[in-house]
């Protein structure tokens, strides 16, 4: 059975085109819940962290540079099916390829400015949600 939590961060891009309060109103209209939420930046060490999967892709340091550019949303969000319907909400990682109706359709500039990002599994889910909150944070 999959999990009711996932992880999501409003990317720099978004913060600084002030579309938080768009991006967050779409959210919360498909089912989520919020259970944690917080205006953040990320540091050099973090971003290179949290994306250690793509270390030895090309774009990996215009994506930390990206990621540690200006402040971000991060925020643990809650609903059945946490993690597929919610990459389902942003659509695919290159706006050009995103469906109708999602959140990079509308909001991602490009493939490597795109606005949001989603958690890819359950485990992931877990692992991101403490990587940026403690238990003291959740309600
Ligand atoms: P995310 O992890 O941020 O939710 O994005 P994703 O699963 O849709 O895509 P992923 O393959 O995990 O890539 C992570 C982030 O790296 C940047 N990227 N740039 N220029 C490029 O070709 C490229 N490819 C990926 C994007 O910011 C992407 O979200
Ligand atoms: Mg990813």
């Amino acid at each position: 059975m999959s999990g009711t939590r996932t992880f999501t961060m409003l990317k720099p891009d978004s913060v600084e085109s002030g579309n938080i309060g768009n991006i967050i109103q779409m959210i919360t209209d498909a089912g989520f819940s919020i259970k944690a939420m917080k205006l953040t930046q990320l540091s050099v060490s973090q971003a290179q962290e949290f994306y250690a999967v793509h270390a030895e892709r090309p774009f990996y340091g215009e994506l930390v540079n990206y990621m540690t550019s200006g402040p971000i949303v991060a925020a643990i969000l809650e609903k059945e099916n946490a993690v597929t319907d919610f990459r389902t909400l942003i659509g695919s990682t290159d706006p050009a390829e995103a469906a109708e109706g999602t959140i990079r359709k509308k909001y991602a500039e490009s493939k490597g400015r795109n606005a949001v990002h989603g958690s890819d599994s359950d485990e992931n889910a877990e692992i991101e949600c403490n990587f940026h909150f403690g238990v003291a944070e959740l309600v």
